[in-house]
């Protein structure tokens, strides 16, 4: 199947800017990309696509989710409004250890219809790729359930699926250290054998894990094979930022208490950091100073953390208009955190890239202008997104 994508306004790649492009897809690969006037012989003939001269960006990708997920937390939501703390209410049993039994009780079925709906949400918003952790089932049987689901939206949904195996917290009927090692002896090997996550990732705080135990968690994941990331200085300064970079991570999330010599370990490995503006913002918590970071050299990605306790929103594009409006990226720096960055922090550079080799995944704005949707704040500006150069959803 060969397509030729014309009628281009915009787009961004994300670094680079064509105006009035076109750009030839083959069995959903980018073969071709640039303006429509250096458009070379070969290509002309293929079946054309007119886009309407309308601009185009690589489609978002989501590198921090917890999509599935049973029952709700509205009820500590609103606690949390009035002035309860989210450690209080975690040191009390509640939060995750909440969803926790929810997930349980749901049927793998269940969790799937859920997930399902929530990702199509995010495909309308032009989430092309997902990455999404277990960790609200913390029994082995039930975090494998929690993986198989997250197998099946990618089996059978149109966007790419990421899972991770996220140790979240200890449960309360387990013995710390027996659980830690059923964890790192059991659970990661089956998991790495039966194919079910890329990736290994800890949280690494006050109330879940410690620096050392996270340190056993990942010499397991990397003996089995996966990629490590933390979840890293939310809620305390806990260290996991240099550990995860020195072990060479694929990325440290949250980073609200990271100091400069963390930023110097993430430049200095080339381990992503991502920041969770939802996160963030709903934890009443101090936003990073991004510029900063920027400066120092860490590679920046931004993502929702969507989760029912810390960050139930739905738009990776809000996030990313919170990075620039709160943290100090330009919109470009925006775009690309979202994009590119984000493509790295699941290890596969060629995503959230508009370029050849890379998969066609992009969105069609509403208009022009490309970055728009950036602009018209709490607006759906996408029309339309292609994944692997398939139209996976249209307006109306
Ligand atoms: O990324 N910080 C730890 N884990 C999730 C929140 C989990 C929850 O509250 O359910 C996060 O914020
Ligand atoms: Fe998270």
């Amino acid at each position: 199947m060969r397509f030729l994508f014309k009628d281009i306004s915009e787009v961004y790649t994300p670094l680079q800017r064509i105006g009035e492009a076109a750009m030839a897809v083959e069995e959903g690969i980018i073969r071709w990309i640039g303006a429509a006037d250096d458009l070379p012989e070969t290509y002309r003939n293929w079946p054309g696509i007119s886009l309407g001269n309308r601009g185009i960006l690589p489609g978002l990708i989501d590198c921090h989710t917890h999509l599935v997920w049973g029952g709700n937390r509205l009820d500590e939501y609103t606690r949390r409004a009035r002035g309860e703390s989210y450690e209080e209410i975690l040191e009390a049993g509640g939060g995750i250890y909440n969803t926790v039994m929810a997930t349980r009780a749901a049927s793998e079925d269940q969790l799937f219809s859920l997930a399902l709906e929530r990702a199509h949400h995010f495909l309308q918003e032009g989430v092309t790729t997902l990455e999404v952790k277990s960790g609200y089932g913390l029994e082995p049987e039930a975090e494998l359930k929690m993986l198989r689901v997250v197998k099946r939206l990618d089996q059978h949904f149109r966007q790419r699926f990421f899972p991770t195996l996220l140790a979240h917290v200890v449960p309360r009927e387990w013995d710390r250290v027996d659980y830690l090692r059923m964890f790192c002896n059991e659970l990661i090997p089956t998991v790495a054998r039966e194919n079910l996550a890329t990736a290994v990732d800890v949280f690494c705080d006050r109330g879940a894990f410690s620096i050392a135990e996270t340190r056993k968690i990942f010499e397991a994941a990397l003996d089995s094979g996966l990629a490590i990331k933390a979840h890293a200085e939310q809620l305390t300064h806990s260290g996991a930022t240099r550990l995860v970079a020195e072990m060479k991570g694929l990325s440290a999330d949250h980073l609200e208490q990271t100091t400069a010599d963390d930023w110097r370990a993430l430049a200095l490995h080339g381990t992503v950091g991502t920041i969770l503006p939802g996160a963030t913002v709903i934890l009443r918590k101090a936003f990073p100073d991004l510029g900063a970071m920027r400066d120092a050299g860490v590679a920046l990605a931004v993502a929702t953390d969507h989760n029912p306790g810390s960050s139930h929103l739905y738009s990776l594009m809000l996030c990313l208009q919170l990075a620039s409006a709160l943290g100090g990226l330009s919109v470009e720096e925006a775009l690309a955190s979202g994009t590119a960055t984000a493509g790295r922090a699941l290890g596969r550079p060629e995503l959230g890239n508009l370029k050849v080799a890379s998969p066609a995944d992009f969105v069609v704005v509403d208009g022009p202008d490309a970055l728009s949707p950036f602009y018209h704040w709490g607006k759906n500006c996408i029309k339309q997104v292609y994944v692997g150069g398939d139209l996976a959803w249209r307006v109306g």
